[in-house]
């Protein structure tokens, strides 16, 4: 094996058409090599849940679309499935196994794990993606990239920022505020990033406020680099590089595939024309050195990986992810008795959906079929029947496969329907239309709860849909998102209570797409999408407007029951010296009678504030195993970002002297206790100033006492109704109308004075 590389002495000895390459990569999945200097290339591939290489001498050619093939490699439950287990535990074991392929693979970096919010449930790519909540996301994206680094393999943190829909990815204009750009968007990068150092960044198609993610140079260097202190390497989304020249001064080191001929030549003539400093190209070139360098004693090491170790833990993560929705006389778990008839209907029990479609589609090492896992988890003494009650490339009613399923479900012992979004109703590339289930399966569970009053609705799929037309039809509801390959052994362990579920949704349910808060913004008009609904995102959205949701929030069922209580909360430290912290302590119970898992999640709401808050935001969250009976105390510390809004003004995160509530809670709605905390702070009201408002004057306490003492103040302070009228009123515009008390140069006087 050749040695290690001096990046300074390789770069001083490279040419300008050899630096220029390095910038990019060599055929689709490759970075380039210089052989004479001893520059290796090196291997990536897609993707968060599963490994998807397409090795240089594989069968089928490199494409980023899903269409031909990969090596075989474990498909886990996609990250929508995956967030729900509120576990970081769970990503990192994944991220560790991701890492163990990647080795056996010759792979130096996965391509994931991604971040991107859920604004809309719309989102083709929501099943990629892993909550509504920047908290949330960043912590369990955090455990992924840690688990996968852990393993010498690096990880690719996509796509940076503002990707939040499928349509019209490659130019759309998202345009979004600064504020809650800072809030919603980016803080689950700033996490990972801080937290978890990825080894490198990929940027997003789009553009944000009129600049393309590939040429923001604010995006890509003055936050990344310089605020959040990233040392990787900045990748490409695969073709979202517009202009090479724009993309290198803006900071992105590697395109991804080479526009070789075009991208290469425009770098050199730009350096030969000293319109692009060498030192950039320079910095991009050491960047993907060391980024080979890095992966070297991983890749040289090598590895295998136990198929079969991966498949069960494939199982137990799925295991977790499921989100039981609804469950009501416990139909749940079925206990057939010897001699029962379980019917069991829906065509995604034989055909099972366990993932989704484009880049991350991954080729599985095997699959487990619900029916068969089933079957074999009842046992010889129980009859199930099958009926596929639809079609799954179709709308349409089929009236044959109704009176089939219809027939297979009356008088049987125990009803399953397996329903779900089919392939083609969500995907990498475009968006949804609509959030409901396809006609023939709203129909077929119609038909089959007029012969059952206890069905229970198995859900797969990678995105919500609508549940609030149908879900009085179902006794119980096991919502299990894309859960992969091992999802067919998982649900049928879930269905008979040899696991019990623990999921919580990542994500709200809403009763209608129309209360969504981006429903009058997305996807926008052709090249631009205005973000209005600002910072109220998800549940922030609909606590803010009081709408109510089919299920809200951090909401799942257990076959077990908790009781969350003792909750208090103490302040240590202060904003003032930088080191303000708040433990949160609450106590949790398993007061049911078998062993499960509940995630006491702790909200944080101002509840007073100069600018628009949501009513209350995930700050932290803790997921505990109890046995029955048994009881933990949990502590969750809150530090001073926890209270902070993003100030437009300051340019800063800023926090508002006085009193938060601290919520403490099995759902966003289901607050078990609450709190109320104390903060002092220096204050981030603007200085006064002639702009500032006669109400800003007097809340104020020295502009008041200025005020009061000044002469002619007097007619106006002493009536309230005026000052209602007037209080918005700049004190420059008071002073214009002459009539109010102050002249102009009285004004300037009381400032002078402040
Ligand atoms: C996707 C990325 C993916 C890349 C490579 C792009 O189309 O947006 O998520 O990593 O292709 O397959």
């Amino acid at each position: 094996m050749p040695d290690a590389l001096d990046v300074d002495a390789v770069v001083a000895q490279l040419t300008l058409e050899e630096k220029a390459s390095l910038t990019m990569g060599s055929g689709f999945w490759y970075t380039a090599a210089v052989e004479r200097l001893g520059v290796e290339r090196i291997l990536v591939s897609d993707g968060p849940h599963g490994l998807r290489a397409q090795p240089a001498g594989h069968s089928d050619g490199g494409d980023h679309l899903g269409i031909g093939g990969s090596v075989p490699a474990t498909c886990f439950p996609t990250a929508s499935g995956l967030a729900s287990s509120w576990n970081p535990e769970a990503f990192r074991a994944v991220g560790r196994a991701l890492a163990r392929e990647a080795r056996a693979g010759g792979v130096a970096v996965v391509l994931g794990p991604g971040v991107n919010i859920k604004r809309s449930p719309l989102c083709g790519r929501n099943f990629e993606y892993l909550s509504e909540d920047p908290y949330l996301a960043g912590a369990l994206a955090t455990a992924a990239v840690q688990g996968t680094q852990s393993l010498g393999v690096g990880t690719s943190l996509k796509h940076y920022a503002a990707n939040n829909q499928e349509g019209d990815r490659l130019r759309v204009s998202a345009e979004v505020d600064d504020r809650t750009l800072r809030e919603i968007y980016l803080p689950a990068f700033e996490a990972v990033v801080t937290d978890a150092r990825p080894w490198t960044v990929m940027c997003a198609y789009n553009r944000i406020n009129g600049t393309y993610a590939s040429e923001h140079h604010w995006l890509l260097t003055e936050v990344l680099r310089d605020e959040w202190g990233f040392e990787g390497l900045v990748v490409s989304d695969w073709g979202a590089v517009h202009d090479r020249v724009a993309a290198l001064a803006a900071g992105l080191d590697l395109e991804m595939p080479p526009a070789v001929g075009v991208s290469d030549v425009a770098v050199v003539e730009a350096v030969r024309a000293g319109t692009l400093e060498v030192e950039v190209l320079d910095e991009a070139v050491r960047r993907v050195l060391r980024l080979v360098e890095r992966s070297r004693p991983a890749m040289e090491a090598g590895g295998t990986f136990d198929v079969h170790e991966h498949h069960a833990l494939a199982r137990t993560v799925a295991h977790e992810s499921a989100v039981l929705l609804k469950n009501d006389g416990g139909v749940l778990p079925l206990r057939p008795a010897a001699g029962a008839r379980v019917a069991v209907i829906g065509e995604f029990a034989r055909t099972p959906r366990y993932q989704g479609a484009g880049s991350s589609q991954v080729n599985p090492t095997r699959v487990d079929i619900p029916l068969d896992e089933l079957s074999a988890a009842f046992g010889t003494g129980v009859t199930v029947d099958f009926a596929p009650g639809f079609l799954l490339n179709s709308v349409e009613d089929d009236d044959a496969l109704l009176v089939e399923a219809i027939a297979t479900a009356t008088d049987a012992d125990h009803v399953v329907v397996f329903l779900g979004l089919p392939v083609q109703s969500e995907s990498e590339g475009f968006d949804r239309t609509t959030m409901e289930l396809p006609a023939n399966q709203i129909t077929l569970l119609q038909r089959i709860s007029a012969v059952s009053d206890s069905v229970v609705v198995v859900l797969v799929g990678g995105s919500t849909v609508q549940l609030s037309t149908w879900d009085h039809r179902a006794a119980a509801i096991l919502n299990c998102w894309l859960s992969g390959q091992a999802s067919g052994g998982a649900v049928a362990d879930l269905l008979t209570g040899a696991a019990n579920p623990s999921g919580k949704l990542a994500e709200t349910i809403p009763i209608r797409l129309e209360d969504n808060s981006s429903f009058l913004n997305f996807p926008g008009d052709p090249g631009v999408v205005r973000y209005g609904e600002g910072v109220f995102v998800g549940y922030r959205g609909y606590d803010k407007a009081v709408v109510d949701v089919s299920y809200p929030f951090g909401y799942g069922l257990s076959y077990t029951s908790f009781s969350i209580g003792d909750v208090s909360a103490s302040v240590s430290g202060s904003v003032a010296d930088g080191d303000l912290s708040v433990a949160v302590i609450a106590t949790v119970t398993n007061i049911g009678s078998v062993a499960g898992a509940e995630v006491v999640q702790v909200y944080v709401g101002d509840l007073e504030s100069e600018v628009a808050r949501p009513v209350r935001e995930l700050k932290g969250f803790v997921r505990v195993g109890l046995e029955p009976g048994a009881s933990t105390t949990v502590t969750v510390h809150l530090d001073e970002r926890a209270f902070a809004y993003w100030s437009v003004r300051l340019g800063r995160w800023a926090v508002e002297a006085g009193e938060f509530e601290i919520a403490v809670g099995s759902s966003s709605r289901d607050i078990a206790d609450q709190v109320v905390v104390s903060i002092d702070a220096p204050s981030v009201a603007a200085p006064l100033g002639v702009d500032s408002t006669l109400h800003e004057w007097l809340a104020d306490d020295r502009g008041r006492e200025l005020l009061s003492g000044a002469p002619g103040s007097g007619t106006i302070l002493q009536d309230p109704e005026l000052i209602k009228i007037v209080g918005t009123f700049p004190m420059s515009s008071l002073a214009a109308f002459g009539q109010m008390g102050w002249s102009r140069d009285q004004l300037d006087q009381l400032i002078a004075a402040l």
